[in-house]
Formats: structure tokens, C-alpha cells, sequence
């Protein structure tokens, strides 16, 4: 492997870039980011292309080359206003699927194809339909965290953002929502509706447990905790606010608590300490090793050679479409 260039020229050209993120990125690090954060910038002028990046995102990317940053419902609205001919995603396959399929004129790019996630993985479009032979007349909620296939066969999508608001809109006693189990319980326990499940989990969030959560406090009197609700009930249920990564930074910035923990993947923390020094952020880390295979180098090596790209076959593409727009429009 050979080191990336640098020189003090390129130092002085990327410090106002560095300057965003010296909070978090040691200076000695800099030099392994700023040729790709300076070429990535020219690149998306010559390639005509915006980068989309998900909260989870590491802070160079996050803070240095991303146009359009938050979680997975913004970066879905957003997608749809995106008028580059070109959309880098940088987060995970299912966010890619979702931008093409909510603006399919616009050539999108993954950087790394591994990209997935497990609550993706734990479900197929096979299963949806007989999960739908099995409770005919229940109305099918599929978080985007899921395939275009899979959305193809639900009625609606939600995010982690708008789970209660879509599961009450639809007005029914007993409701399937898939793939991510405790989601759902977290959403039934808010609701009072029934609802059947799938036994998909976040392997990032289902690592966190009340014991942790307690452990965290005992350690750091005055914490205030904020957990996504990916995590199970038992976890949801030890902290003081729940919700989605949007909702977490809202609250850090509406509450500025003292001290805060973000129970959630831990780039997050970093991203959102940038912007608020004042705050003191406890850091479990667990990563996704999904999120965490998305670099500057792949970024750049994308817009370079302009892969990878996302497809979705046009029988598919319309049901899962119609999905993710019922979701919007609730
Ligand atoms: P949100 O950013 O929508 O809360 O989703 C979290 C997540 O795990 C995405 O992969
Ligand atoms: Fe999937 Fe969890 Fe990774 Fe998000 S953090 S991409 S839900 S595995």
C-alpha cells in the first residue's frame, strides 16, 4: 500500500477543512485524509455529483466531503431534491436503494457494495409474502432498513424517525411491522397497538444492555442517556429519551445536557461533539462494520470510476417506490 501524498502545500490548502474536525481527528492524522478530502472535492465538481452521508459516517467524511448529512428518512427526502447527476451514498446499501428509488433519473453510487446491514439480511421478499398469506387483511409496515424487494411487497415504510406516526396513521387494531423486532416492540409499548414482528435485530444496537446502561450511569453521575430504538425495550426502558439519530442530535442541541451518552453506533458521538464542544459525551463504542466500510479512499476510487452502481429492476422498483412514497406523504 502506498502512504498518500502530502506535502505542507496541501496542508495549508486543507486547513480550514481540518479546522472543521481537529476536535476529533488528531493532527497526525490529517495527512492520511487530506488528498483524498481534496481530491474527493474536485471530483464532485467534474462528476457533476453530491455525497449523501448517513450519522454514522466517520467525522472526515462526515464533516469534510458530504453535501447532505442525517439520518435515513432526511437522506431520503433529501434524495428526492437532489438535482447532480450523480449521488454518492455514503452509508449502507439499503440508503442507496432508497435515493434511486426516490430519484431513478440520477446515476447512484455505493462505494462499497458490502455495504448491508443486518436487519436487510434478516428478511426476504419470501418471507414477507408469507407472512402476508398467514394474516390476510394486516396491513404490512417495512422499515427502510430492508431491501427494494422486500419493500416491494409492504403497504408502507417507516424510519426509525416516523415508526409511531406511520404505524398509528393506518388505523388498524393489530399491525405486521418488519424486520427490526425491537423496534416494533418499542413502537407497540408507545402505542398500545399489537403488532407482529420478525426476528430481525441491529447487531449494533442488540449489544446494548440495561446492565450497560446502568453501569454508565454509575460510573458518570449527572449522565443524561439517549438510546435508538433499535435497542431492546429492557434498554429503551433505563434511558431518559428515545429515538432516532436525528432525534438524538436534536435533543443534544435543544437540551445541551452536561453530560450525555449516545446509545447508538459511536461515530455519531464524534460527529456530534464537533458541534457542540460545550457538551461532555461518554463514548461506548460499538461500530458497524457495515457503515465502517465506507471510506474516503472508496469515496474517491466511486466518483473516480463511477461504481458502484444502483440498479433496481423495474418490477420491483415500483411497489418498493410506492412504499417509500406513502411513507412521505404521512
Ligand atoms: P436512523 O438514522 O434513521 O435513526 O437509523 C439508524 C440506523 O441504524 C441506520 O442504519
Ligand atoms: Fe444496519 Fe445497525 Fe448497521 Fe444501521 S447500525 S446499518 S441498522 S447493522
Amino acid at each position: 500500500m502506498s502512504l498518500p501524498a502530502f506535502s505542507p502545500d496541501l496542508m495549508t490548502r486543507t486547513a480550514p477543512l481540518y479546522d472543521r474536525v481537529k476536535s476529533v481527528i488528531p493532527v497526525i492524522e490529517w495527512p492520511a485524509f487530506a488528498d483524498d478530502v481534496e481530491a474527493i472535492l474536485r471530483l464532485k465538481r467534474e462528476r457533476d455529483a453530491v455525497i449523501l452521508a448517513h450519522n454514522y459516517q466517520t467525522p472526515e467524511i462526515f464533516h469534510c466531503v458530504a453535501d447532505i448529512v442525517g439520518d435515513s428518512l432526511a437522506l431520503a427526502r433529501q434524495a428526492m431534491t437532489v438535482e447532480a447527476q450523480t449521488i454518492v451514498l455514503a452509508g449502507v446499501h439499503f440508503m442507496a436503494e432508497t435515493a434511486k428509488l426516490l430519484n431513478p433519473s440520477k446515476r447512484v453510487l455505493i462505494p462499497d457494495l458490502r455495504a448491508g446491514c443486518s436487519l436487510a439480511e434478516s428478511i426476504t421478499a419470501a418471507d414477507v409474502r408469507l407472512l402476508r398469506q398467514r394474516y390476510p387483511g394486516v396491513p404490512i409496515v417495512t422499515y427502510v432498513n430492508t431491501s427494494a424487494a422486500v419493500k416491494a411487497e409492504s403497504d408502507i415504510c417507516c424510519t426509525s424517525g416516523n415508526a409511531r406516526k406511520i404505524v398509528e396513521s393506518l388505523g388498524a387494531p393489530r399491525v405486521i411491522m418488519l424486520p427490526d423486532e425491537y423496534l416494533a416492540q418499542n413502537v407497540s409499548r408507545d402505542t398500545g397497538i399489537e403488532i407482529i414482528t420478525w426476528a430481525g435485530h441491529c447487531e449494533v444496537h442488540e449489544r446494548f444492555s440495561p446492565k450497560d446502561i446502568r453501569q454508565l450511569r454509575a460510573g458518570h453521575p449527572g449522565l443524561v442517556v439517549l438510546a435508538h430504538p433499535e435497542c431492546a425495550p429492557e434498554v429503551v426502558a433505563e434511558a431518559d429519551f428515545a429515538g432516532s439519530t436525528a432525534a438524538m442530535i436534536d435533543y443534544v442541541g435543544t437540551h445541551r445536557p452536561a453530560r450525555v451518552v449516545l446509545v447508538t453506533e459511536c461515530s455519531m458521538s464524534d460527529n456530534v461533539a464537533v458541534q457542540h464542544p460545550e457538551v461532555e459525551f461518554v463514548r461506548p463504542c460499538n461500530l458497524c462494520p457495515h457503515m465502517k466500510r465506507i471510506s474516503l479512499a472508496k469515496i474517491r476510487r466511486s466518483l473516480e470510476t463511477l461504481t458502484h452502481e444502483v440498479t433496481i429492476n423495474a418490477a420491483i422498483a415500483a411497489p418498493a417506490r410506492r412504499a417509500v412514497e406513502r411513507m412521505l406523504a404521512v
